[in-house]
């Protein structure tokens, strides 16, 4: 069985998600952006500014290398899908369930977040980011939930229901 991925843009509730299908599923979970942040000994905000995105990129592209042929599920950070690499191992090695909200959701979820760097940045920058985006979850994604309307025990339930 290929482990189970949460991908999807920041906010939309992948590590809340991540932690309640653990329990369900009674699988470990790893969090990608957790693992980084052991791994480097330094906060995320810490590596951006220090190291660049594209260092923070390569790290959490080994740890999802890493994970390729293990029984667990896997909480990844936004932008994993940005990097090439990630992108192939996400489509070959794992089943990718992409957690989608509207933009609007996400504003309401994150405002003004310290601890994502990639979020500090003017309103038309957020706007265009979560578009780009969209579109490289959806290359990758095996499902597409809608989690606007959804608790986080329906979420768990779909998406038990789905990896079989
Ligand atoms: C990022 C999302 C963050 C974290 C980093 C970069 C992104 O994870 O990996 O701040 O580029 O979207 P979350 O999606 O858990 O916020």
């Amino acid at each position: 069985m290929k482990p189970l991925t949460l991908i999807g843009f920041m906010g939309v509730g992948k590590t809340t998600v991540g932690k309640a299908l653990s329990q369900k599923l009674g699988k470990p979970l790893i969090d990608t952006d957790q693992e980084i942040v052991k791994y480097e000994g330094r906060s995320i905000p810490e590596i951006f500014a220090d190291s660049g995105e594209a260092y923070f990129r390569k790290v959490e592209s080994s740890i999802l290398e890493d994970q390729m042929d293990k029984d667990l599920i896997i909480s990844t950070g936004g932008g994993i899908v940005t990097n090439e690499r990630s992108r192939e191992y996400l489509k070959n090695f794992f089943h990718n369930f992409w957690l989608d909200a509207s933009l609007e959701v996400v504003e309401k979820r994150i405002s003004d977040d310290e601890e994502r760097p990639l979020w500090k940045v003017k309103r038309e920058a957020r706007i265009e980011l979560f578009n780009k985006r969209r579109k490289l979850y959806e290359a990758v994604a095996d499902h597409r939930i809608s989690v606007d309307h959804l608790e986080v025990n329906e979420l768990v339930e779909e998406i038990s229901k789905l990896y079989l």
